[in-house]
């Protein structure tokens, strides 16, 4: 069977600076990653940090022109703010050259570049000052994609302000992986609140000022209940308040969900507001949707009480759930569920005014990829069924009306990734670590059919 998609699809791979760029070239401050590592390398998988990474900063040219000779029409990347701007809140004229560079590089290549603002990568001279805790890294933050913009987006018209922002919300003040590695709940949830001003703050300079996209890229993931009784049924609800909607309807619908706030209110969790915000958050709303989507949540009602001295989490109001027989990435460990690329389209279509959206990161990690290396190439056929079977299902919610722009893999090129390091492999590329050397894999090869026939045929 012949899928074809719409006129324009966009194409292409999603990266992020602090991922691929190496922390020790040209120069640049420590991020909150540079200085977690350096403080606790044994978080990291192998006591990898983010100097070793597949060194895009040296190798742009050659990783762009394969991202053209493989099928890309588009490209997303961030801009790293502790590249951009020097802790004196002066501007590092080696990063502005460096980021021309790339710019003007995937331009020539006819690949439109997409640039995302903040990608996990706090500097730490903002951390210090308390990161998105504090309002005042608000302005600062503002005030550096303002510069941003003010560079480069005479040629960059397609902009992200956060990608995934409820992670490092999960990440540095619920759940331990990431630094500042907090566990409160209240600080969490006053991160958060923090990093939507700042986004509605972006977003509105953005749109005053000039004339291209601006989005937001957020991590979707379907929350299903193990079961029609209102027990789980509720749980489900209350995971998608906290995990989706809790950023979700503030960019898109300008407001929170009242579930969500009434529960924060019961609990005494509610993040300290200024009046001011209401109408910022009020408006504003974004061009552009960026979906990743990697796995559902399966939930169940609570098996116990949760116990109320301890600290308050979101899991205070429901259970992961293990579906017997769901299909597994077993090299990855993660559920893979191709439909619900289709549910979360569906519902922006009948919940989101049909924002306009593009899937930025779909994609599969698999550990000790080498296993599958075949005469110098990786025969990564897991990777191509991995890809189409979410396509077919992304086909299928265009055909009924959803407004989707396009699909990036997470990633081109296998890369760092936060304290999980080199361990799970996603590129179209592999990457010998040792001499840098990029090698095609099998599914880049298949990506480059389908992103010039614009046809997915399986
Ligand atoms: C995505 C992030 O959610 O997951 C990426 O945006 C990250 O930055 C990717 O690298 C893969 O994560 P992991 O933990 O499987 O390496």
């Amino acid at each position: 069977m012949t899928y074809t998609f719409p006129k324009d699809f966009y194409w292409g791979s999603a990266a992020s600076a602090e991922q691929t760029e190496g922390n020790q070239n040209g120069k640049k401050e420590q991020t909150i990653w540079d200085y977690w590592y350096e403080l606790e390398p044994n978080r990291f998988y192998d006591e990898v940090g983010p100097g070793k990474t597949s060194d895009f900063y040296n190798r742009y040219q050659e990783d762009i022109k394969n991202m053209k000779a493989f099928g890309h029409n588009s490209f997303r990347m961030s801009i790293s703010w502790a590249r951009l701007i020097n802790k004196d809140g002066s501007i590092n004229d080696e990063a502005v050259a460096f980021y021309n560079q790339v710019i003007d590089c995937l331009i020539d290549h006819d690949i439109e570049p997409f640039a995302n603002l903040f990608h996990f990568d706090m500097p730490m001279y903002e951390q210090e000052k308390g990161g998105f805790e504090s309002r005042d890294v608000i302005e600062d933050y503002l005030a550096f994609a303002k510069t941003a913009f003010s560079l480069f987006a005479d040629r960059v018209k397609t902009w992200f302000t956060f990608n995934e922002p409820i992670v490092p919300v999960e990440g540095g003040y619920l759940y331990d992986f990431h630094y500042p590695n907090v566990v409160d709940a209240r600080r969490a949830f006053q991160v958060a609140y923090h990093t939507i001003v700042a986004h509605k703050k972006v977003v509105k300079h953005y749109k005053a000022t000039y004339d291209g996209q601006i989005g937001i890229v957020l991590n979707l993931t379907p929350s299903y209940p193990r079961s029609q009784h209102k027990a789980d049924l509720e749980a489900s609800h209350i995971c998608d308040l906290f995990f989706n909607r809790s950023f979700l309807d503030p960019v898109v619908k300008g407001a929170f969900p009242q579930d969500l706030i009434k529960l924060l209110d019961e609990h005494n969790h509610l993040p300290d507001t200024h009046a001011e915000d209401a109408e910022l958050i009020k408006g504003n709303p974004i061009d552009l949707l960026g979906v990743n989507y990697y796995q559902p949540r399966r939930v169940k009602a609570k098996a116990h009480q949760p116990n109320p001295n301890g600290p308050f989490l979101p899991d205070w109001f429901f259970d992961n759930y293990e579906m017997p027989g769901r299909k597994m990435n077993v090299y990855r460990g993660w559920e893979i569920y191709e439909k619900g690329v289709y549910d979360i389209m569906i519902n922006l279509r009948d919940n989101y005014d049909n924002i306009p959206s593009f899937i930025s990161e779909n994609g599969m990690g698999v550990q000790n990829e080498e296993r599958f290396l075949k005469d110098g190439r990786i025969e990564d056929d897991y990777r191509i069924d991995f890809i189409a079977g979410h396509l077919k299902w992304l086909h299928k919610a265009i055909d009924e009306g959803c407004d989707v722009r396009g699909y990036h893999l997470w990633t081109f090129m296998d890369n760092w990734s936060w304290s999980n390091a080199y361990k799970n492999r996603y590129g179209f590329f592999s990457v010998d670590l040792a001499t840098g050397e990029r090698t095609a894999k099998k599914s880049a090869y298949w990506f480059n059919d389908l992103a010039t026939t614009n046809e997915l045929n399986s």
